[in-house]
């Protein structure tokens, strides 16, 4: 019978896995006595260890040292804490780069990087390859079968873009591998513009500096190749992992907006989703972004579990400023990524260093040790989640789905465009924070997943789209699903080529209308604009049009759609800015401008409430409702953002987990600043 890592991963963690990053090799022996003493205190049940352990472990080429980490693995296992184990190939150790400096990565520019810092190899390079994969295999051989090891964390947080002659011959291998042929690479580059025609493979290289402005195409390939050689990486280490320990799940962690790695074509790979997410406490916005996060998460995961790897118990250190959290903010904030799925809260790290980097880091047990306000609310926290084991392995069912697609993030900030000083991030989590206020749940897909399961699909500078995504829009919309599509959207295919057809080439059809021109605005101009008469989708309310709109207008033909706003001054005014096309049995809303994002707000409630999205509890602005389903048993989770006490009037009845108290229909459930309650639905008791 083939193993189950994830059934004996979830036998042995039930409940929601709670720990952190354990780095005890910083401490001397006396100090690992006092972390399982605090573990045990704070409910930890899992810590990733030896995350950065490589040099420590094997001080020579093949001279291995593991007495110490046999040590912590026993003495946690005692203990009744589980281990993620790491493989600590993110950190290389200095004698690997002083006897074969070939295992070094290359700067864009040429450097080979030094030792003193971590992250700093080729992925390419045979003798690293050989001698990561040589620790993998001496620590799946000796710790395998040990009792505390539960999960492998495979590497950290990968991502080196090496630009050495090794991952040159990578790079033209992979590119004869997707193209084929030297005349396709030509076509799909566009060689033929400033006379870069290739006329023999070894002429092709990696995108290194040029002496101006750089081929778009390459390098969204090099993007794309980016990430496969660090998922063939991952890949061999997992799969010699798992065929020494087939019933163990292996993972590596994700990082939060990341711009240098797809995690699409990561997360087939993984057994379980995890993600590491440092939202800034002084951006109140952080929160919104970090909701968008865990939705990304989840859908990612497609069924498996997704676990918050590593979150900050209060400031981080590598940023200008580094804000704490205020009291109770941790406590919300892991609740949240509770309440979008996860089954897991961890932080980095365990004790906060003495030295190095991040030794202003904070951590679940800061220097100011047991006597400190994060340590006491990591220990509330720690035993309140004790208590909630019943939520874990639970799912929710969104209808709504917001694009979020790395190729597009790639493009739309890669090339000379109309406005180039473009945030994709930014306007895509502006389109996220209309749709979170709205507390409808949210799944952040691609134009290349199942579409079939929403009836929304908000689709934001979707600028990039392959022939098989156009299609997808269409076929959803003409199929009764409700699109939002916003500007300059299905202008490019996969190569960063022009969708002729006039723009947007990609979805004319679908918007009912196409642009003649585009027409970016000076940065800080605005042009006003309002509902024009006669349009159904506002019905009324239209807050926040007064602002007017920014950054981009389309001078927009019509073309079987309704118009739904016009400008009201500038060259285009009277000109639609804001369209409403009804295909077949859906719709498609277009936005040809940047609207402020209380106008934003409103036509996103609008295309929501004409397509009977509800969401899941009323509540108060700024109380954020999620619901996550178990079996037959349903969650509601209450998160208080508003900074003020709110009251919620319940809809249902149930048990109130944190508080352990029945409640009932009619009843006002207050909320303090920053509080939390989940209702387990039903009378159950
Ligand atoms: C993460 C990393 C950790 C630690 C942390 C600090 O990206 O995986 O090792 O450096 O950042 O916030």
């Amino acid at each position: 019978m083939s193993p189950k890592p994830l059934e004996s991963f979830r036998q042995r963690l039930p409940g929601i896995i709670y720990g952190g990053d354990y780095n005890p090799e910083q401490w001397p022996r006396s100090t690992w006595q006092d972390d399982i003493r605090l573990m045990r205190e704070a409910n930890v049940t899992l810590v990733s260890l030896g995350v950065f352990s490589w040099s420590l472990l094997e001080p020579a080429d093949g001279d291995f040292n593991f007495g110490w980490l046999d040590e912590v693995m026993d003495l946690l296992g005692e203990n009744g804490i589980l281990v993620n184990l790491a493989t600590p190939n993110a950190s290389p150790p200095p004698w690997l780069a002083t006897d074969f400096p070939e295992a070094l990565m290359v700067e864009r520019d040429g450097t080979r990087v030094g030792v003193g810092s971590r992250g700093h190899f080729c992925p390419s390079s045979p003798v690293y390859r050989d001698r990561s994969q040589r620790m993998a295999r001496q620590l799946a051989q000796r710790y395998g079968a040990h009792p505390a090891l539960a999960m492998w964390h495979i590497g950290n947080e990968y991502h080196a873009q090496c630009f050495c002659d090794l991952c040159d011959d990578g790079f033209r291998t992979w590119l004869q591998g997707k193209h084929g042929s030297l005349d396709e690479l030509n076509t799909r580059w566009g060689t033929t513009l400033w006379g870069q025609v290739y006329s023999d493979w070894n002429q092709v290289h990696l995108p290194r500096p040029v002496r101006g402005w750089v081929n778009p195409a390459r390098e969204l390939d090099f993007a794309r190749f980016a990430t496969d050689i660090q998922v063939d990486l991952y890949r061999q280490e997992r799969d010699l992992l798992k065929s020494i320990t087939p019933g163990i799940p292996a993972t590596t962690n994700f990082v939060q907006f990341f711009r240098v790695q797809d995690y699409r074509r990561w997360a087939p790979e993984t057994d379980v989703i995890a993600l590491d997410i440092y939202p800034d406490p002084a951006k109140p916005a952080s929160l919104v972004e970090a909701a968008m996060q865990y939705d990304l998460m989840r859908h990612l995961g497609d069924g498996k579990p997704w676990m918050m790897m590593e979150q900050a118990a209060g400031a981080v250190s590598q940023w200008k400023v580094n804000l704490p959290k205020q009291p109770g903010m941790m406590r919300l904030g892991s609740y949240q990524a509770i309440a979008r799925g996860a089954d897991a809260v961890m932080f980095f790290q365990w004790r906060a260093s003495r030295f190095g980097q991040e030794k202003f880091h904070s951590a679940m047990l800061p220097h100011g040790g047991e006597a400190s306000r994060t340590w006491q609310e990591v220990r509330q926290l720690g035993k309140e989640l004790a208590a909630l084991a019943e939520l874990a392995g639970s799912r929710s069912a969104a209808e709504v789905a917001i694009v979020w697609d790395w190729e597009n993030w790639w493009a739309v900030e890669g090339a000379a465009h109309p406005l180039n000083n473009y945030n994709y991030r930014e306007v895509v989590a502006g389109h996220y924070q209309s749709l979170w206020r709205t507390n409808a749940a949210v799944d952040v897909v691609t134009l290349s997943s199942d579409l079939s399961r929403y009836k929304v699909l908000v689709i934001p500078n979707q600028y990039l789209m392959s022939p098989t995504q156009q299609l997808a829009v269409e076929s959803f919309v003409e199929g009764g699903g409700h699109a939002l599509v916003s500007y300059f959207s299905g202008i490019v295919d996969q190569d960063d080529q022009i969708i002729e057809n006039g723009y947007p080439g990609g979805l004319r059809g679908v918007i009912g209308g196409h642009i003649r021109d585009f027409s970016p605005l000076a940065p800080g101009a605005t042009v006003g604009i309002t509902p024009a008469s006669g349009q159904t989708l506002l019905s009324g309310t239209v807050q926040g049009f007064d602002d007017g709109a920014s950054r981009w207008q389309d001078d927009l033909a019509v073309e079987g759609a309704d118009v739904v706003a016009v400008y009201t001054d500038g060259y285009l005014a009277g000109r639609p800015a804001i369209l409403d096309h009804r295909p077949g049995t859906g719709r498609a809303v277009y936005l040809g401008t940047h609207l402020a994002q209380e106008a934003l707000d409103r036509v996103v409630e609008a295309v929501l409430n004409d397509a009977g999205i509800r969401p899941p509890h009323a509540a108060p602005e700024g109380v954020e409702v999620t619901e996550r389903f178990t079996g037959s048993r349903r969650y509601l989770f209450f998160l208080n953002h508003s900074g003020s006490a709110a009251v919620v009037d319940l809809e249902v009845s149930g048990l109130e987990l944190l508080a352990g108290r029945q409640v009932a229909v009619g009843e006002s459930l207050k909320l303090e600043p920053v509080g939390v309650a989940v209702i387990r639905a039903g009378t159950e008791g």
